[in-house]
């Protein structure tokens, strides 16, 4: 079975159980600052989870693109990947643990065809917050895994929650014998041997972790699960590592016919890793910059052409490689098909910058390396590492590399810290700039929000009440605001949303806004854009009485001084969502 089989036998699966699939919500969130990328299916249902009514019911099944980069500098080795898709279905106050636990045995054993011998489980061991889980326990012996291989945990292995606060539970984990010996009499799932691989993660969402790290019951029981594919795929397959499998393989082999150094396994992982993961986070709209987001794409494209010269890989190969991934994952990700040229394109610019950089900055660090010997040092102080990346723009983690490989030690979490204070300063610079009012760009931005809440609203009148924001991204120039839909707009819809807004504009409505308890916020019908995490007590924007959004604001005081709402543009965003570009003429 290939990974793509395994997805659409997955998702097919659960919609034979009642579930709607819904599309994969891009890597990057939008309009929410606050994860750098999706990490996990669950993160764009937080709403729902939360008591918020989903368009599409209460049974969800989805593929999910996810990225994680606390790992990155472990890629390389055989199990991780910062990259990954995630199989996941939901249940948002619909069935619970006997259903679930049910389900996913079946998918496992009958649909995927493990044998039951090659399975445990685990399940929450209880604590003061959340009892022992001993239903979940009663449901995994009822169909059919034996007691001994059923094992409890506290919350470090069988808890899950995404980040400090927001809704979790405990949850139960299903793990693969891959048959090798026990590494001790004690081994088990949790030991991390590598005899057990997890493979799936259902969790019983019931609960809300508090600011004050307190724990709250939600006001309805949620399943989440989540089933890594690149691993039950190699798993499926025998393999012992992801590269090993048709997604890798094709890069792989590449790689090691262009390179001389064919024993360097770890290099020619780091570079298709990095390139796949590279390839998606553009593809979904990312671009290298030196924060957030941007750097994390620049860092994981820059590492990567760091090993393609250790693996003395002509760099103008990377369009080659680009073009075997788009071959390879092309049917599981039209995207990289359609947007071939521009990944390329914006793996290429970033390479030449990043070539003359490296050109830079490595005839300094050869300086400082030498005059660190001739001082008898072990360790590369951050203030020099530091230097070498505000000067040169030498990325701290190349020179953590080379420093190694010359026997220095670097130590990677001070230089962060230096990072954070030095972002943090230039960013105190630019919002004095803008406060200084150079181009009074805040003000435009602010209003560009509040269009933003008319445009929503504007579209549920003239299109249904069903439409809704799907994403909306605001320059100091225009406003984007992407929505489903199933057709093109007519020129008398878009006239017709025009007339309503400034109609509204023309009104002067007030815009209000009040903190209250999210719960109470989505109880009283505010609209909750944000497709992620919400704080415990959210701000909700009322303007007049034509709408009313859970928001960060910052928002104008009164519809008047928005000016005339024009739209520029109405296109397709992707598959059955559009666009809107609009912009405010005074
Ligand atoms: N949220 C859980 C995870 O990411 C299950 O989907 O593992």
């Amino acid at each position: 079975m290939k990974a793509i089989e395994i997805r659409n036998k997955y998702l097919n699966y659960f919609k034979s159980k009642g579930h709607v699939v819904i599309p994969s919500a891009p890597l990057i969130p939008e309009n929410d600052a606050s994860v750098l990328f999706t990490t996990a299916g669950m993160q764009p249902l937080v709403p729902y989870l939360l008591g918020q009514k989903h368009p599409n019911g209460t049974r969800l099944t989805d593929y999910q693109k996810c990225l994680r980069t606390v790992d990155i500098d472990e890629v390389g080795d055989n199990r991780h990947l910062t990259y990954f898709e995630m199989l996941g279905n939901w249940s948002l106050g619909d069935y619970f643990k006997e259903e679930s636990i049910s389900m996913s045995y079946e998918f496992l054993t009958k649909e995927l065809g493990i044998p039951v011998e090659k399975l445990s489980v685990t399940c929450f061991a209880g604590d003061s917050d959340c009892a022992r889980d001993e239903e979940s326990a009663k449901v995994w012996k009822k169909v059919g895994v034996p007691e001994e291989k059923i094992y409890f945990f506290g919350k470090d292995d069988n808890w899950w929650i995404a980040g400090e606060n927001g809704p979790c539970g405990p949850d139960t984990e299903m793990f693969y014998d891959t048959g090798k010996p026990k590494c001790s009499s004690e081994c088990n799932p949790s030991c991390g041997c590598g005899k057990y691989v997890e493979i799936w993660n259902n969790v019983f969402m019931e609960f809300y972790k508090n600011e004050d790290g307190t724990y709250k019951k939600l006001s309805q029981k949620n399943v989440d699960t989540g089933l890594g594919l690149e691993r039950i795929n190699m798993l499926l397959q025998g393999k012992e590592t992801p590269y090993d499998t048709e997604l890798f393989v094709p890069v792989m082999d590449k790689l090691l016919e262009l390179t001389p150094y064919k024993e360097n396994i770890q290099s020619r992982r780091i570079v298709a890793e990095h390139l796949r993961a590279s390839m998606m986070i553009i593809s979904d709209g990312g671009r290298p910059s030196n924060i957030d987001r941007g750097y994390i794409l620049r860092r994981l494209i820059r590492r990567m052409i760091r090993h393609l010269n250790k693996l003395e890989i002509n760099l103008n190969e990377i369009s080659t490689l680009v073009d075997v991934y788009k071959d390879t994952l092309g049917e599981m990700y039209p995207d990289l098909v359609l947007k071939n040229k521009e990944i390329k394109q914006v793996i290429i610019d970033e390479k030449d910058k990043f070539v003359k950089t490296l050109e830079h900055g490595q005839r300094e660090l050869e300086k400082v390396l030498n005059r660190a010997k001739q001082e008898n040092k072990t360790i590369l102080e951050t203030s020099t590492v530091f230097n070498l990346y505000e000067t040169y723009g030498f990325p701290p983690e190349v020179t953590k590399e080379i420093a190694e490989e010359q026997g220095y030690s670097v130590d990677l979490k001070e230089i962060d810290k230096l990072f954070k204070e030095h972002q943090e300063k230039s960013k105190t610079g630019s919002d004095k700039k803008f406060k200084g009012g150079l181009s009074g760009s805040g003000e435009m931005e602010t209003k560009y929000h509040t269009a933003t809440h008319l445009l929503n609203a504007a579209l549920k009148v003239i299109l249904g009440p069903e439409t809704h924001q799907a994403g909306s991204n605001i320059t100091p120039e225009r406003m984007r605001f992407d929505f489903p839909c199933d057709h093109k707009l007519t020129d008398d819809e878009k006239k017709k949303i025009e007339d309503l807004i400034n109609e509204w504009i023309e009104e002067g409505l007030n815009v209000t806004n009040t903190e209250m308890k999210k719960e109470d916020a989505v109880a009283t019908g505010a609209e909750a854009m944000f497709i992620e995490r919400y704080p415990d007590i959210v701000t909700v924007y009322t303007i007049g009485d034509v709408s009313k959004e859970i928001c960060m604001g910052p928002h104008v005081e009164n519809t008047k001084v928005l000016g005339h709402f024009k739209i520029q543009k109405e296109e397709a965003s992707s598959a059955g969502v559009r666009r809107i570009k609009a912009v405010l003429i005074n």
